[in-house]
């Protein structure tokens, strides 16, 4: 039994927001006369943030008949028919609080399985949840979980949690999944409403309209609402909550929650606004406030809210005001910003046995603008047809004044155009803020566990391509040296990136690995800060995890570039009248040789032999077109990470086991020591990857 107080844990849940349960002997038969009433807990039930003697629940009992709170009795035992109830209390739900509520339950057992549920005082019960709790850190028996994103309910179904179900339902207990890390896009705050959609479809999708907010208001000339109350970000919520596989999968397993983008603001930063068009920066500090708000309530997570009390949270006044100062960090100066983005801090570390130390970090709530994203660069690409960024223009926008060891210069230039470096007087960018980055290296340096995983909402893997080596009749590249088909995540942050991935190196630290979501997209390779003809030095492995169901790049490329596109088959091809093929991916891990090959004689040796081995050591694997979920394996020795590949999900599965899988293939990595670089082993473990490999 863990050797923490009740008077630490009672603390510890005031601090949180939570009501305690303390886990007591004896155990007695439960008596609280739950009947099991559905409809009445309209969300389902969650579990979130374990260790490894205490976990958060959570519920939702609205009541409509004028009262502004109740009381719910909660029930927690070792087994799922609670003849063996281990800890009990009661919880107080509040209209403050949109129904929600948390419990934080201590002096439980480690590595145990627990059962719980809500019964409020009619005796009308929440459905049954299941949880765990972390394996004690000496624990060395090897650990489990699933990384996820992106699951826009507006546009797919969630067959993938439907299928890890399935599978955890029939693993042995040893190798079933212990967390559920969600990487992000838990919602999306920007919806459609039925005017919006054309013809009711995008790519192949059928568009429904689950969300309606009480205000929202329409953004990016009339192409969405978006939320502009707190009760539009619950309303998002309490949709979300009522898709049948993500309340299964939340009443499954504890998650473990970080936001993404679209829990606040498509392209929003700090708390500031951006949308595709006319809008400018939109100052959003009170909805920064109220995202954020509505994630406590709905996201049981052991995260600090400064100045909450029970159950609430304590929202600070805020006025929404243009941000135009940034300090040395790129930080926005001005109060109300400051105090928008404390409001809720969610990065933190969760300890999972000896082989897991996991560090979550918030990519958006301090992150400088954009680089890219400034207008004054639009007049260096006005004639550009390939739409690909050279490394070198982007290692200047990145850098900004520190570029060349202070030494930028005075123009950008791509081709024969050059604009003023706008970039020149400016700090370097940043994602994770100077305060956060100095928690995470600290962190980082301090992890002991075998395995030191980063979850992290954001790719780290280059985005490169070679148009140098494209035909002259597909378009002349205007750059010099390598491209990157996409920027704004950390695989254009150099210098931070770069930053981190020395403090790894230059601290000896093994066993780092970085799981992320956001891509829409699969991808495994290596850590790395740069890559040749530069040294290519990987310091640990890093993973992208397919959407859950958000489209991705290959279905928005056979759609967008129309047949007669002569630069179509860099990115889909159908060889010989067969089905499109994602040749994107050839593009990425090979090059424009191999994609091109393989689009016109679809012999994919044919297409690999002509690959370019310098463009992207840092891949062993790229889908851009999966979706589906990931899983790691650890042990003291290796670490196995697993993409479960679904069909398109573009129907709600009705099978048990949410449908077929497109395939199955499994990353081993030997635990490596300091110095060492890590190696890849692939392995396809059932149906096809195709171009992926
Ligand atoms: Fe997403």
């Amino acid at each position: 039994m863990p050797s923490v107080g009740r008077r630490e844990f009672l603390k510890l849940s005031v601090a949180l927001g939570a009501s305690l349960a303390w886990g007591c002997t004896p155990v007695r038969p439960s008596s609280s006369g739950w009947r099991e009433r559905r409809d009445l807990y309209p969300q389902g039930v969650a579990s979130g943030d374990p260790d490894d003697s205490s976990v958060l629940l959570w519920t939702r009992r609205p009541y409509a008949d004028g009262r502004d709170n109740a009381t719910l009795h909660v029930e927690v035992a070792d087994d799922p028919a609670f003849t063996r109830v281990v800890a009990k209390t009661t919880a107080r739900v509040q209209a403050g609080s949109d129904w929600t509520c948390r419990v934080l339950v201590g002096h439980l057992q480690s590595a145990r399985e627990y059962w719980y549920r809500f019964v409020d005082e009619e005796g009308n019960g929440s459905r049954i949840g299941r949880t765990l709790t972390a394996p004690a850190p000496d624990d060395p028996r090897p650990s489990r979980f699933a990384f996820v994103s992106c699951q826009d309910i507006c546009e797919g179904y969630l067959n993938a949690y439907r299928r890890m179900i399935y599978e955890d339902e029939r693993a042995t207990p040893e190798e079933r999944i212990g967390f559920v890390l969600h990487l992000g896009d838990f919602i999306y705050e920007v919806v459609q409403y039925p005017d919006q959609v054309k013809d009711g479809h995008r790519y192949d999708r059928r568009i429904t309209f689950p969300v309606k907010f009480p205000k929202g208001k329409i953004v990016a000339k009339n192409r969405f609402w978006a939320p502009d109350s707190l009760d539009d970000y619950r309303a998002l919520y309490h949709a979300y909550l009522q898709d049948p596989e993500l309340q299964d999968a939340r009443a499954r397993w504890p998650f473990v929650a970080m936001w993404d983008n679209h829990e606040f603001s498509w392209q929003g930063w700090q708390s500031i606004q951006e949308f595709p068009g006319t809008e400018g920066w939109v100052p959003a500090q009170t909805l920064k406030v109220a995202a954020n708000q509505a994630w406590f309530e709905y996201q049981p997570a052991r995260v600090l809210p400064p100045g909450s009390t029970l159950d609430v949270f304590t929202a600070p006044h805020v006025v929404d005001t243009l941000v135009k100062e940034f300090d040395d960090d790129g930080l926005g100066t001005e109060p109300n910003n400051r105090a928008a983005i404390d409001s809720l801090i969610a990065y933190r570390a969760l300890r999972w046995g000896r082989h897991i130390d996991l560090l979550i970090t918030d990519q958006h709530s301090f992150r400088s603008r954009d680089p890219g994203s400034h207008d004054e660069i639009n007049p260096l690409f006005a004639d550009d047809t390939l739409g690909f960024v050279p490394e070198e223009l982007w290692a200047q926008l990145d850098a900004g004044r520190d570029y060349a060891d202070g030494h930028p210069p005075a123009t950008l230039s791509f081709g024969d155009k050059s604009v003023a470096n706008y970039r020149a007087g400016e700090a370097p960018q940043t994602v994770l803020g100077a305060k956060q980055k100095a928690w995470f290296l600290e962190r980082l340096r301090g992890a002991k566990a075998t395995w030191k995983i980063w979850g992290n909402s954001l790719g780290t893997p280059d985005w490169r391509v070679d148009p140098q080596h494209l035909p002259p009749a597909l378009g002349t590249w205007s750059g010099a040296g390598y491209g990157l088909m996409a920027t704004g995540d950390w695989g254009s942050t150099y210098r931070e990136r770069a930053e981190i991935f020395d403090a790894v190196r230059d601290a000896g630290i093994t066993g780092f690995a970085i799981v992320a979501g956001d891509r829409h997209s699969f991808w495994a390779g290596y850590a790395a800060k740069a890559l040749p003809p530069a040294a290519f030095e990987p310091v640990g492995v890093t993973f992208v995890g397919g959407s859950l169901c958000s489209p991705g790049m290959v279905e928005a490329n056979e759609h967008n570039l129309k047949a007669d596109n002569p630069l179509r088959p860099l990115y889909v091809a159908n060889p010989g009248g067969g089905p499109p093929q994602a040749t994107v991916n050839l593009l990425m891990h090979h090059g424009v040789r191999s994609a091109l090959e393989f689009a016109s004689s679809g012999d994919l040796q044919k297409a690999r032999a002509l690959r370019n081995p310098d463009l992207a050591p840092h891949l062993s694997f790229v889908d851009m077109g999966g979706h589906g979920y990931a899983t790691v394996r650890v042990d003291a020795r290796t670490m196995v990470t697993e993409f479960v590949c679904i069909p398109r999900p573009i129907e709600r599965s009705t099978r048990a086991d949410g449908g077929p899988l497109r395939y199955r293939v499994r990353h081993e990595v030997a635990l490596w020591r300091a110095g060492e670089k890590p190696q890849m082993r692939q392995v396809v473990v059932e149906g096809d990857a195709g171009l992926s490999v």
